[in-house]
């Protein structure tokens, strides 16, 4: 079987694999076809990818002879219609708001794998992207808060006085959040922490952060380990408190989402009115509205002196490292459907390749997203 990768279109510096992937592939015997310069923002050379063992041609080419294709961001419908049926795509579809895309895959009868959709069940951890991603984006979106404070993150106590560190404040204690707690301590700020599941307490503390308990908030055993709506009374308790805190903030950072929703809004105009100028807001749930009322994705605003940076693609920052973790994944999923002999060998029985799969045999088969898209 041939697998080709696709390179990204311009602004995306990541790669859907890296030389180590495909050696391991080799392995697998199967061929694999790069397009020509497909790793050049991710700082990989056609000839790294040549002496791991994979081709390097054109786009067309690639299209033309690979069984699978691989690639990060969704490819547009208009290309996809010119693959005729008989290919398998997998990467990452963005599918509940990308009908267009969806319905050409459906009709056009491609078997395609959306890699968003790999459920978050322990034997699938190794093929998460999305937590893989949202590792990536904690870690930068403090890097980037500490590159536009005005004053540094870490105590330092010098012959010119004692300098007190940064107080950071951080929404959701997820995988994004996780990860910016513990990188703002490392870096030496002071961290507290926003959260509505009670679960992640312990790993707050765990990593130094200062969890603030809002009372009554609503837990569902049954959203697998995602926070849930929240209720009225709640809000806004929990808004009075954050109103607070941020107001004794440098930084505030922004991971709180609930799967499928708009994100919650957390930080309102009002307090973002009184933060003290030179403070620093970075929203990584811009793409899904944001947590601050005022953020705007993929722009970075200054409102009373106060920057708010929405941007959507951090992990296009730290390309060598995120393909490397993206391509990584993606093979764990590759693993699943490509059998001892390099063939494909899809077993519609498995529960990861049940969810992850979003269209085959001229249809949308992943239930959510047909009924999301009303398809
Ligand atoms: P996650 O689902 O693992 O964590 C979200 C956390 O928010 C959960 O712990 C949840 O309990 C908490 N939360 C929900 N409602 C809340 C509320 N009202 N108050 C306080 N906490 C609340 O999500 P993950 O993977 O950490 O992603 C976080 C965000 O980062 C998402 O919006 C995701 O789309 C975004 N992201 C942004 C990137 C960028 O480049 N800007 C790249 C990758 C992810």
């Amino acid at each position: 079987m041939k697998i080709g990768v696709l390179k990204e279109s311009s602004g995306e510096n990541r790669v859907a694999m890296m030389p180590e992937t495909v050696a391991s592939l080799k392995k697998l015997k199967t061929d694999v076809l790069i397009e020509q310069g497909a790793g050049t923002s991710a700082f990989v050379a056609d000839d790294y990818y040549r002496d791991a063992g994979a081709i390097v041609v054109s786009r067309s080419e690639v299209i033309e002879q690979s069984d699978l294709l691989l690639f990060i961001n969704p490819l547009s419908s208009g290309e996809v219609k010119t693959f005729g049926n008989k290919k398998v795509l997998v990467g990452a579809m963005n599918p509940y708001f990308n009908k267009e895309l969806v319905s050409a895959l459906a009709e056009g009868n491609i078997t395609s794998f959306s890699m968003e959709l790999v459920p978050r069940i322990s034997r699938a951890q190794s093929m998460d992207i999305l937590s893989s991603m949202a590792t990536v984006a904690g870690y930068k979106a403090v890097i980037d808060a500490a590159m536009n404070l005005s004053k540094f993150f870490p105590m330092f106590m010098s012959a010119a006085g004692t300098i007190k560190p940064a107080k950071v404040l951080i929404f959701g204690a997820g995988v994004a959040g996780l990860q910016a707690i513990a990188i703002a301590r490392k870096l030496g700020a002071v961290v507290e922490v926003f959260d509505v599941r009670s679960a992640v307490k312990e790993e707050v503390k765990s990593l130094g952060g200062k969890f603030i308990e809002v009372e009554g908030a609503l837990e569902d055993a049954a959203a697998g380990g995602y926070a849930v709506e929240q209720k009225e009374e709640f809000k806004q308790k929990q808004s009075m408190l954050i109103h607070e805190h941020a107001l004794k903030s440098d930084v505030v950072i922004c991971t709180a989402q609930i799967p499928g929703k708009r994100a919650p809004l957390l930080l309102k105009k009002e307090t973002v009115d009184k933060m003290s100028p030179g403070s620093v807001i970075v929203d990584l749930a811009a793409s899904t509205g944001g947590n601050c009322e005022l953020t705007k994705n993929n722009e970075t605003i200054v409102h009373h002196q106060v920057k708010i940076i929405g941007k959507s693609d951090y992990p296009s920052d730290i390309p060598s490292d995120a393909s490397s973790m993206y391509a990584k994944n993606q093979l764990n999923f590759l693993r699943l459907i490509i059998d001892d002999n390099g063939s494909l060998n899809i077993d519609f029985n498995d529960e990861i390749i049940k969810g992850t799969c979003l269209t085959h045999a001229g249809q949308v088969y992943h239930s959510r997203v047909k009924e999301v898209l009303n398809l």
